[in-house]
């Protein structure tokens, strides 16, 4: 065995978040450089047990970030809108900063959701790096949809067997108020999938829904509508999620098969920039 290999078996430590449902630390490792054949299997296996990873103190370039991403999947591309900039437009800007570079008072994303749910191959991984942070709050909040399935009793469950949900980008869209143009649908027509998928890789059954989610296929749209908002109330509360509170340097990992996910405008986002870079991993058919 090389010695760097033996150097990273040593020093990579992963602690969970002790009396949270989700998430883990991970020290002892820079994100910059690539990592071993054996680190990123590590990685990758805590990945998949604690759904949220969080890495501190790192500083990665858009191109390191991209470069890190990589060695787990492939790198998925972004809205119409958001195609991230022209040095590395597989790295979307999440910032509340508008044309003229000033806080706008708007946090993007602060609904319940699960990255590009609506696309053929819905996000497998985000990953996300901060650049800008306010002097308090913009926190992250993650929900355990393992965890909130297995709490649904046996017969809930079983209503849920075979239910599919309609993932709409451009419902979601007109939820926060804004009317997409005909190029922007064509770009992103809707998909249904299982309310209740199984995770590709563990194995385990999981809620997928979120602010992408629409309505129940085949029944009619106020009935789906109600069912998805009845069982996100149950999916998000307080025993099955984890706050992130950003440090400078920190980027997260998560799992979008089996987490939601939303900013929370806990700040003045009329007067602090909040600035981060995503990248995202391409996922497979939802099953
Ligand atoms: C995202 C996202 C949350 C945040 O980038 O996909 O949901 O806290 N971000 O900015
Ligand atoms: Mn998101």
């Amino acid at each position: 065995m090389s010695t760097q290999a033996n150097k990273t078996k040593i020093d990579l430590d992963i602690r969970p978040f002790s009396k949270a449902p989700l998430g883990a630390e991970v020290r002892g490792i820079d994100l910059s450089k690539p990592l071993s054949k054996e680190t990123q299997a590590t990685v990758y296996k805590s990945f998949l047990k604690h759904q949220l990873l969080v890495f501190r103190d790192q500083k990665l370039t858009k191109q390191e970030q991209v470069e890190f991403s990589k060695q787990f999947g492939e790198l998925e591309r972004h809205t119409l809108r958001n195609r991230g900039q022209e040095d590395e437009p597989l790295v979307h800007v999440v910032s509340n900063l508008g044309p003229d570079g000033k806080p706008t008072g708007k946090v993007n994303s602060d609904m319940w959701h699960t990255d590009k749910s609506f696309r053929p191959l819905p996000s497998m991984a985000t990953i996300l790096h901060a650049q800008v942070l306010p002097p308090n709050g913009g926190d992250t909040c993650f929900a355990n949809m393992y965890a909130a399935y297995e709490a649904l009793s046996e017969s809930e469950k079983e209503t849920l067997d075979d239910v599919k949900v309609v993932h709409s980008w451009e419902l979601s869209r007109e939820n926060i108020g804004r009317v997409m143009s005909e190029e922007e649908k064509r770009d992103a027509p809707t998909n249904a999938w299982p309310l209740a998928r199984v995770h590709p890789e563990t194995g385990r059954k999981a809620l997928f829904m979120g602010m992408h989610a629409s309505h129940i296929e085949g029944r009619p749209l106020e009935e789906g509508r109600a069912k998805i908002i009845a069982l996100e109330e149950h999916a998000t509360q307080q025993k099955f999620c984890h706050r992130h509170t950003w440090q400078s340097g920190d980027v997260l990992m998560w799992d979008n098969r089996c987490l939601l996910h939303r900013a929370d405008p806990n700040f003045d986002a009329s007067l602090h920039p909040r600035i981060l870079h995503r990248t995202c991993l391409r996922g497979t058919t939802p099953a």
